[in-house]
């Protein structure tokens, strides 16, 4: 649901900001600054327990108050985030039971961050603690956009008190230990409990762990993570402040949450965004962010976190260039964001993180970085209008959806599934990075939901699916659908437990198929299909039963055999593709789906041109946001007024360049410019 607070016409721009670090004539000069930039929000307290409280019961937020005050009387509004990430010496000195355990049992010490057992009693009150002061006393400042929970929730802990919180968790779900005992079918490896206290978290074993007991824990994990975001919540909320809460989550490979069950449990919700690459793949790695998070909050969100001068690959961080920051800076308000917020605004100039990107880097305002934070700060004004959020909270239409859940890449991720090289994540990004270079619009569903508007739904390697799950796929089918299920796919249900007769047992009916035998390939080992496409990974000696064959396999032990099938049922159909197609052949595959069913890109001929277009819509219109990722100009010809340059019915976009366009109703088209 979009809060009122980002309602009014107004991105939010500016980053984490970290003045504990600084002297208060730098304080001053980071004022001017965020005003020379139009920056008009900060995210302030984030590793500031240590500041804040520094010991047990003893506060001082006098300097938080001038801060709070300085940016007040800037016009500057604030995240305020409760500290809870990073607790601080004193804490783990005097509740040493309080610190995490890895899985090998050592326990994890202080003197970085993110160092806490998340079901510890003590962490659990000092938490609570922190945030209810903090709410006291700023819960109603006029200036508080926000809070922002704790950080990136994911310490996972292995200790004593996560062995507790489990057994609690798992007798809330089993009810009896005979119940776990068929779920977890611990007749195997005589693992048979008889008495709750016997049950372990996944701690270090001889050899592999129990697979329904791997993915119970990371159910576990993410619960007992929202309970804690939850009471500090009440907490907050106790003290009479009603600003909207987030937690900000990390990447979209981030899985120790279920961001399903999180979104629904915040008023925003916010994600922080790094590329992994300084190639042009960077470009779906932010629309994948960007959509996956859109689809979690349902509407608008936030991007609370990105870099802005820095790409961190491997062992280098590489330059993220002026152009690219502010291209991918729209890239995410195309796709929804109401923000452009970065970590940090200034580069440390000591600690574990001072070589990370800033808005003011080390070399100060006199530079070409914050040449660019300044330029960003005007084009975020210009087209300030497309950020008033739509009623129904539906920014981006799409006729597409791919399925995410995280339960499904828990299971991926137990061991010795036939090819342990697979990964969910790269299967899930691969079937949007095909719909991306295809130019359509994406969203994400999770099991279950309600997938009526979409004329197409992919499902990526979803290893293990419940009852429910088959019956809403049958359904959608049904009523017209179009459904693509790749490999690996229903072979399981909830618990881990293969459904015998064939592959994939969950899902043989529905899809008119019968898997006899997998047989995984080595990585780089293809196989040529017989529509010109090509697989590998993953292979299926398979028979269609009521499918029809779209696909055979052309060469090896399975030359003949279907490798893609397609059912018709009711108005809709199902196709399963056994293999990993290659990305190039995935690409086609989907494309020659989407056009079956209907799905329409945004603007397919700005593909060839390297232009990237994505339709945001605004309570009074669309906007059309053009993305220059190509190399040569192009000039763009249709209706409407770009809010940038404030060109009329056409502009011509430089490489790197970005247009965001008011439109009107005509039909855009798209040429090479000199
Ligand atoms: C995360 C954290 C920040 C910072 C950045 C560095 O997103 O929230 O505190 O460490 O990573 O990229």
């Amino acid at each position: 649901m979009p809060h009122t607070q980002y309602a009014r016409g107004r991105f939010l721009f500016g980053g984490d900001y970290n003045p504990e670090q600084w002297s208060r004539e730098t304080w001053a000069e980071d004022i001017a600054l965020m005003r020379r930039a139009k920056v008009n929000t900060v995210t302030i307290g984030v590793f500031s327990w240590a500041m804040l409280e520094p010991s047990e019961g003893e506060y001082d937020a006098a300097w938080l108050d001038d801060v709070i005050a300085g940016l007040d009387a800037a016009g500057i509004g604030f995240f305020l985030a409760t500290p809870t990430a990073s607790p601080p010496p004193w804490f783990t000195v005097a509740h040493p039971d309080a610190l995490p355990i890895r899985a090998d049992g050592t326990p994890v010490l202080h003197g970085s961050r993110d160092t806490y057992a998340i079901s510890a009693p003590a962490y659990r009150e000092a938490a609570r603690r922190i945030a209810r002061f903090l709410g006291e006393r700023y819960g109603t400042h006029p200036g508080l956009r926000g809070w922002h929970i704790h950080n990136e929730y994911g310490t996972v802990d292995y200790g004593p008190h996560a062995a507790r919180a489990f057994r609690e968790w798992l007798r809330a779900k089993y009810g009896s230990i005979e119940a776990l005992n068929t779920a977890w079918y611990t007749a195997f490896w005589s693992q048979r409990y008889r008495e709750w206290d016997q049950i372990l978290p996944p701690l270090q074993t001889q050899y592999l762990h129990n697979p329904a007991q791997l993915v119970d824990f990371r159910r576990f994990n993410s619960d007992e993570m929202l309970a804690a975001y939850g009471e500090q919540r009440s907490e907050i909320r106790a003290t009479g402040s009603t600003a909207p809460m987030t937690t900000n989550f990390m990447l979209p490979t981030w899985n120790f949450l279920d961001q399903w069950s999180w979104s629904a449990e915040q008023e925003v919700v916010s994600i922080d965004h790094y590329l992994d690459t300084d190639g042009p793949d960077g470009e779906t790695h932010v629309a994948y962010g960007s959509d996956l998070t859109r689809s979690w909050a349902g509407g608008p969100w936030l991007l609370m976190e990105q870099n802005a001068t820095g790409i961190r690959v491997g062992e280098q961080t590489l330059v993220k260039q002026p152009d690219r920051m502010i291209r991918n800076s729209l890239g995410y308000i195309a796709r929804g964001s109401q923000s452009s917020l970065f970590f940090q605004w200034r580069a440390s100039a000591a600690g574990s993180e001072l070589w990370h990107g800033a808005l003011v880097p080390h070399a100060g305002a006199d530079s070409r970085a914050f040449g660019a934070v300044v330029e960003l700060g005007g084009i975020l004004e210009k087209i300030a209008e497309v950020a008033a959020p739509p009623g129904d909270g539906v920014v981006v239409e799409s006729d597409v959806a791919v399925v995410w859940d995280a339960e499904g890449w828990w299971s991926l991720e137990t061991p010795h599934l036939p090819n342990d090289a697979i990964t969910y994540s790269d299967e899930v990004r691969a079937a949007h990075r095909a719909l991306w270079r295809g130019g359509h619009a994406v969203d994400f569903v999770a099991p279950g939901a309600d997938v009526s508007r979409y004329r197409m739904l992919v499902v990526p390697a979803l290893y293990a699916i419940t009852a429910a799950t088959v019956d809403w796929f049958e359904e959608y089918v049904r009523a017209g659908g179009h459904l693509v299920v790749t490999f690996a796919t229903g072979l399981a249900d909830e618990n881990q437990r293969i459904v015998p007769g064939g592959y994939p047992g969950m899902l043989r009916d529905l899809l008119g198929i019968r898997g006899e035998q997998i047989l995984p390939r080595a990585d780089g080992d293809m196989v040529p299909l017989s529509n010109g496409m090509t697989g590998g990974s993953w292979t299926e000696l398979l028979h269609a039963e009521t499918a029809d064959v779209v696909a055979r396999y052309e060469s090896g032990p399975l030359a003949g055999v279907p490798a893609i099938t397609r059912r018709e049922l009711g108005e809709g159909s199902a196709t399963y593709v056994s293999t990993k197609l290659e990305q190039e052949s995935l690409d086609a595959f989907l494309a020659g789906v989407a056009s079956t069913a209907g799905v329409e890109a945004v603007f397919p001929e700005s593909r060839a041109f390297g232009v990237e277009a994505i339709r945001r819509r605004g309570a009074e219109g669309d906007y059309l946001f053009l993305l220059h990722h190509g190399e040569r100009p192009v000039r763009v010809d249709g209706e409407g007024v770009d809010l940038i340059t404030g060109a009329v019915d056409g502009v011509v976009l430089q490489p790197g360049a970005v247009a965001v366009i008011r439109e009107g109703s005509a039909a855009w088209s798209i040429a090479a410019a000199s």
